[in-house]
This record gives C-alpha cells, sequence and structure tokens, in this order.
C-alpha cells in the first residue's frame, strides 16, 4: 500500500513542529541506520532522546490521531516514536535501501516490527530542490514530493531512496507503524472495502445490504488482526 495523506499537519500545528525543532541539535543520520543503510545515508537527524525530539513528535501523534484516513489505512498497532530529519548541504542525500525490519524504542525498550514507513514532509516544496523519495514498488517506480503537513505512508519492504538535495533544506519527520493486520495484501484489501462502504453510505444510506458489507468489513479484521 502507498498512499498520500494530506493535512496531517494544519498551518498552525506545522508552524509549531517547525519552531520546536528550529533550535534542536543536528547529528549525524547514520545513527538509525543499519550496517547496509549506513554506507548510502548521508543526512542530520535530531537525537531521538531530544526534548525537541519528543515535543515534536507528540505533535505529529497528536495529527495522526485526528486523521481517520490514516487510521483506517494503516490500522495500527503501534506507533515508532516520529523522528526528524534534515537533507541539505553536503549532507543532503539517502542512497537505496530497504528499512529495518525491527526496531528498538530506545526509551522503553520495546520492539516494534515494521510494516509501514512514513514521511511526513515539513518544508514547502519550493523552498528547496531535489530531495523527492523514490519508492520502488510492484508498480514501478513512484517519486514523492508532497506539501508541508502531507504525509506518505509506503511498505517498509519497499526498497527507496531520497534523492540529493542540490538547494534549500528538505526536513521531515518519519517513523514506522506496526499493524493490527501484517500482511499488506490483507490490509489493502480491507481499506478499499472501507473506502467503498464509506462511499456507499453517502450514495444510497445505510440500506440491509451496507450494513451487511459493514458487518463483512469487521469480520474480516476480526479474522486477520492482532490486538
Ligand atoms: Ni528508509
Amino acid at each position: 500500500m502507498m498512499l498520500h495523506i494530506p493535512d496531517v499537519l494544519s498551518s498552525t500545528t506545522l508552524a509549531q513542529t517547525r519552531q520546536v525543532i528550529a533550535s534542536a541539535a543536528w547529528t549525524d543520520g547514520r545513527i538509525t541506520a543499519g550496517t547496509q543503510s549506513e554506507k548510502t545515508k548521508n543526512n542530520l537527524q535530531i537525537a531521538a532522546e531530544a526534548p525537541a525530539s519528543r515535543a515534536a513528535g507528540r505533535i505529529v501523534l497528536d495529527g495522526l490521531a485526528d486523521s481517520a484516513l490514516f487510521f483506517t489505512a494503516a490500522l495500527p498497532r503501534h506507533i515508532f516514536p516520529p523522528q526528524f530529519n534534515c537533507y541539505r548541504g553536503a549532507t543532503n542525500v539517502f542512497g537505496n535501501h530497504v528499512d529495518n525490519a525491527v526496531r528498538t524504542d530506545r526509551a522503553t525498550g520495546k520492539h516494534l516490527r515494521t510494516d509501514l514507513s512514513a514521511t511526513l514532509f515539513l518544508s514547502d516544496p519550493r523552498d528547496y530542490d531535489g530531495g523527492e523519495l523514490v519508492i520502488e514498488d510492484h508498480f514501478g517506480t513512484q517519486s514523492v514530493k508532497l506539501p508541508a503537513g502531507d504525509m506518505i505512508l509506503y511498505p517498509a519492504s519497499s526498497v527507496h531512496r531520497v534523492e540529493p538535495v542540490t538547494r534549500g533544506a528538505r526536513v521531515a519527520s518519519f517513523f514506522w507503524i506496526e499493524s493490527m493486520v501484517r500482511e499488506d495484501s490483507q490490509r489493502q484489501l480491507l481499506f478499499d472495502l472501507d473506502m467503498s462502504i464509506l462511499g456507499l453510505r453517502g450514495s444510497v444510506g445505510d440500506t440491509p445490504e451496507v450494513v451487511r458489507l459493514t458487518g463483512c468489513y469487521h469480520n474480516l479484521l476480526r479474522m486477520w488482526a492482532d490486538v
């Protein structure tokens, strides 16, 4: 599943997030890289344990909690604490890699399986050149560059990269999601069913057939979800 989720942050919460991380210390992004990805990674990050990262992360989590589209697409079981990265100047690129399958939150020691990866764009795309998130999936290569406040959700199993930023700075939040539904194909089917039911409820109302379809959705979710 690859999905563009608009307006995870409003103009107000986007400004708050930018303000919180503006004074934070940026460090070498290889602190969260695996042994393969550290060879291709050259960007900046705020340390996960930094107060600014925690505070800005809470704003992002609040935005996600308000997004019905995020919930139905990701069916989140656990969300890894959001982190923040910056691509600029000589530290401007992250080559092809696959995200680690399991992440450990150092604050809690808790392990999380990365089913989905997310990038929430914090910079206005007019303020930088390059920096596209390029994702290779079954349907070919997708190049993603979104308005500030918008997010892309994509399979953590995909090969992806960030193209070099050749002007300005690209700041984003990135994190992973362990889903209640582990299989991407099952999650996609549930999402399509949910969106179709939503459309039908709008056009024909809660007819007996729509009620039964809604039951099918919940019974499939009951069959597949680990909570
Ligand atoms: Ni990655």
